[in-house]
C-alpha cells in the first residue's frame, strides 16, 4: 500500500509566523512524496530506499539518533510505538523540488512514518504524526513554527499559529493560483536566520514589520471567507512587500511577481521561506494560462496551475 503527504503552500505569513504571527497554508496535491513497506526477510532490519537522493539508509538503533532526517523520522515512530527494529525495507520517492519552499522535508517525513506505522499495524492519529513530523523538521530548520508540518498533515487549508492547535477557515470562493518555481534551492533555515539577525538587531522596526504581517494575514483570512478576492490580491502584494522589506526576496522572485502583475494577476507574492523557491500569483481562471506563460518568460522553472476549493462553512480538521 502506497501512503502519500502532499507539498504545501503559503498563502500568507511565512517568516512572521516564526514570531507567533498567524500564517495560512494550504496543501498542493499535485506535488507529493510516497511510501511503500514492505517485509524483508528476518534478521535484515529496517532500510530505507530514498530514490531520489539515491540513498539506502539502514536504521540499527532505535535509542542513538542518527543525523539524517528520514532515518530520524523512522526511529522517532519505533520509539512513539515502542516498538523494536522490524525486518522491514520502506522505499520513498518524491515529485516535490527540494529547497523550494514547497515542504518536502516534512512530506516525506509524514509519508514514510505513514508507511512505517502502518506496517507495524499501529497508524498513528494525525495530532501524534504531526509532532513527530515537527521533530523532524526541528533537524532541517533550527527553529521551525510548525506550520509546513502541520498543513501536510492536516491536508487542509490552515489558519496556523504557533503552539496552537491549527483554525480550519472557510473559503467562500474558489481561489486559483498559478504556482512558480523559480528553480533556485534555497535553504530555509538561513532565511530563517537571516530575519532573526534584522530582529535582534533592530527590534523596534522589524519586529512591528512582523506585526503587521500578522495583522495583515488576520484581515486576509477575512477576505479569504468573504470570498473578496481583490482584497486577497491586495494583501498578496503588500505581504512580498513587506517580506522584501525582511530580506527574503530576490531579483528573480520581484520580477515573477511583477510579471504577473502585468499579466492580469490579482496579486502575486513569493511563498515560503524565499530568496529563491517559489512564488504564487492569484488569477481569475480564465487568465491562469497567460500568467503562468508570462512567469516562464520572465524565468520561472516550472509552474502549476491549483485551485483551493470554496468550502462553507470551515471543514473539520479532524
Ligand atoms: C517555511 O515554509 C515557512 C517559514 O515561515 C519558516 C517556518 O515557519 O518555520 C519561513
Amino acid at each position: 500500500m502506497q501512503h502519500t503527504a502532499p507539498a504545501k503552500i503559503i498563502l500568507f505569513g511565512e517568516h512572521a509566523v516564526v514570531y507567533g504571527q498567524p500564517a495560512i497554508a494550504v496543501p498542493f496535491n499535485t506535488l507529493q512524496a510516497t511510501a511503500t513497506a514492505t517485509v524483508a526477510p528476518s534478521g535484515s532490519g529496517l532500510s530505507i530506499h530514498a530514490r531520489d537522493l539515491n540513498q539506502v539508509l539502514q536504521v540499527q538503533s532505535v535509542a542513538e539518533t542518527l543525523d539524517h532526517a528520514l532515518a530520524y523520522a523512522a526511529q522517532l515512530t519505533l520509539r512513539q510505538l515502542n516498538a523494536p527494529i522490524p525486518d522491514l525495507t520502506i522505499e520513498l520517492w518524491s515529485s516535490i523540488p527540494f529547497a523550494s519552499g514547497f515542504g518536502s522535508g516534512a512530506a516525506t517525513a509524514t509519508a514514510l512514518i505513514r508507511a512505517l506505522s502502518h506496517a507495524l499495524g499501529q497508524p498513528l492519529d494525525k495530532e501524534v504524526l504531526n509532532g513527530l513530523v515537527y521533530e523532524v523538521e526541528k533537524m532541517h530548520h533550527g527553529t521551525p513554527s510548525g506550520i509546513d508540518n502541520t498543513v501536510i498533515v492536516m491536508n487542509a487549508p490552515v489558519y496556523f499559529v504557533r503552539g496552537q492547535q491549527p483554525q480550519p477557515f472557510g473559503v467562500g470562493q474558489p481561489l486559483t493560483f498559478v504556482i512558480a518555481n523559480t528553480g533556485v534551492a534555497a535553504s530555509t533555515k538561513e532565511t530563517v536566520s537571516a530575519v532573526r539577525g534584522l530582529v535582534e538587531q533592530a527590534h523596534a522596526v522589524y519586529g512591528a514589520l512582523i506585526d503587521q504581517i500578522g495583522q495583515l494575514v488576520h484581515e486576509a483570512k477575512n477576505h479569504i471567507e468573504k470570498g473578496y478576492l481583490i482584497g486577497i490580491g491586495h494583501l498578496m502584494n503588500l505581504n512580498h512587500q513587506f517580506l522584501n522589506a525582511l530580506t527574503v526576496s530576490s531579483p528573480l522572485l520581484d520580477d515573477l511577481v511583477h510579471a504577473a502583475m502585468k499579466a492580469g494577476a490579482l496579486g502575486a507574492k513569493l511563498s515560503g521561506g524565499g530568496r529563491g523557491g517559489n512564488m504564487i500569483a492569484l488569477v481569475d481562471p480564465a487568465d491562469a494560462e497567460r500568467v503562468a506563460a508570462a512567469l516562464r518568460s520572465a524565468g520561472a522553472a516550472h509552474t502549476w496551475v491549483m485551485t483551493v476549493a470554496a468550502t462553507q462553512p470551515a471543514p473539520s480538521l479532524q
